[in-house]
């Protein structure tokens, strides 16, 4: 009998380079400092409150939008932090990730054939959710190596076709983050237009050197054209939980609410018990930028030693860094020989852009233990 066989949706995707350097750090014993995810514990009483919810019986499915207790505590601190209001009832919807929604957000909008700006380097899902739902992936490269917009090529890869621009801020891979400028830029280039803006926020709180996150959700008149993406799991240092949400304009929510309907439908009810209380002190989010910012710093202290060139990091939990004056292998080599020869795990930033674009640059992820961090850089003085 015959295997029945399918046309693949995604021909070109192959397993991730986040799976493979994982699975060779694994393998090998080596420091991973590849894949984005934190190896310190996650907050005990945050814990405790999943289980007290648990306990309690919050054990069956939640509102399709999402629990209203933490869709409510949501729209006070957006409040509270960015001067906006938004309707929890119709503007905020609980997610299984920030992947997810965004996921979704592309799914509610994309007809065959409409084109969608994304800027490279670029989380990996982005392009694959663009294609798998008929779009067209326009790449534009951020200009290395601070990794910034070229608005004046926005400009002239617009088309009437145009249906969508997606922005990440603060950014995977490089740590960049969008100025006011880049606001006013944007503004003006999707003013008059039809084009909708999906903002990936998800290391929102993750903003060094006093920066202002500059969210969607402070500009109005962006926000009523914007899906906006969080991930209470990157948040948190529980990517273990892929609990997220998005916001929206009320007729946009609506649209995205169709799809999550018939897709996930709801999420994992205890974790939002948990976190309604959880966020109720705004100590829980405040304190994230400068926890983060004093790993950064203590990295790149760690670094000087080596032969490496850091790059700038203004947010996230990401440093890229160059390393040409070690070798002028390809970047995907590289970084299999270093976590085989010196153990240390990382990732080619060749891998977020579409045509593999090479300059001699790696990721170090520094959301680690500071031992961790001492343990991988005693490594890479070796080099
Ligand atoms: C830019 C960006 N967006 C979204 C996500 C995923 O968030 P979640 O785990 O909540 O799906 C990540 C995770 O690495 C990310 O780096």
């Amino acid at each position: 009998m015959s295997i029945p066989s399918i046309t693949s949706k995604l021909p070109q995707v192959g397993t991730t380079i986040f799976t493979v350097m994982s699975s060779l750090a694994t393998e090998l014993g080596a420091v991973n400092l590849g894949q984005g995810f934190p190896d310190f514990p996650m907050n005990e009483e945050l814990i405790k409150l999943v289980d007290k919810a648990m306990r309690q019986g919050f054990n069956q499915y939640a509102h399709m939008h999402g629990l209203q207790s933490l869709r409510e505590v949501l729209a006070g601190k957006i409040a509270f932090l960015y001067g906006t209001s938004v309707d929890p009832a119709t503007q905020i919807t609980i997610t299984p990730g920030g992947t997810y929604a965004i996921y979704t957000a592309v799914t509610t909008v994309l007809q065959p054939g409409d084109e969608v700006i994304i800027f490279q380097p670029c989380y990996d899902s982005y392009i694959p959710n663009v294609e798998i739902n008929g779009g067209i992936p326009v790449l534009i490269n951020l200009k290395f190596p601070e990794y910034k917009i070229d608005w004046n090529e926005v400009k002239q890869r617009i088309t009437p076709k145009t249906r969508m621009i997606m922005l990440n801020s603060p950014h995977n891979p490089t740590g960049a983050v969008l100025s006011e400028e880049d606001i006013q830029q944007l503004r003006s280039v999707v003013k008059d237009s039809n084009i909708i803006i999906i903002s990936d926020e998800v290391y929102e709180h993750l903003i060094f050197d006093g920066l202002l996150h500059q969210s969607m959700l402070r500009y109005p008149d962006l926000m009523e054209r914007s899906f906006i993406c969080f991930s209470f799991g990157k948040t948190y240092h529980c990517t273990g939980w892929k609990l997220g949400y998005c916001i929206s304009s009320p007729e946009l929510m609506k649209e995205f609410r169709k799809v999550h309907q018939f897709n996930c439908f709801s999420c994992h009810s205890p974790s939002q018990v948990a976190l309604s209380t959880f966020l109720k002190s705004k100590e829980a989010y405040l304190s994230l930028g400068a926890m983060m910012q004093e790993k950064r710093d203590y990295f790149i202290g760690l670094m000087r030693d080596t032969r490496f060139e850091m790059l700038k990091s203004s947010g996230s939990y990401f440093i890229c860094a160059k390393y040409d004056r070690i070798s002028d292998e390809k970047d995907s080599d590289f970084a299999i020989r270093i976590t085989k020869e010196f153990g240390v795990a990382v990732i080619p930033v060749s891998v977020f852009y579409k045509n593999e674009t090479d300059n001699k640059v790696i990721r170090f992820c520094f959301c680690k233990k500071k031992e961790t961090l001492e343990a991988a850089a005693e490594k890479l003085r070796l080099i």
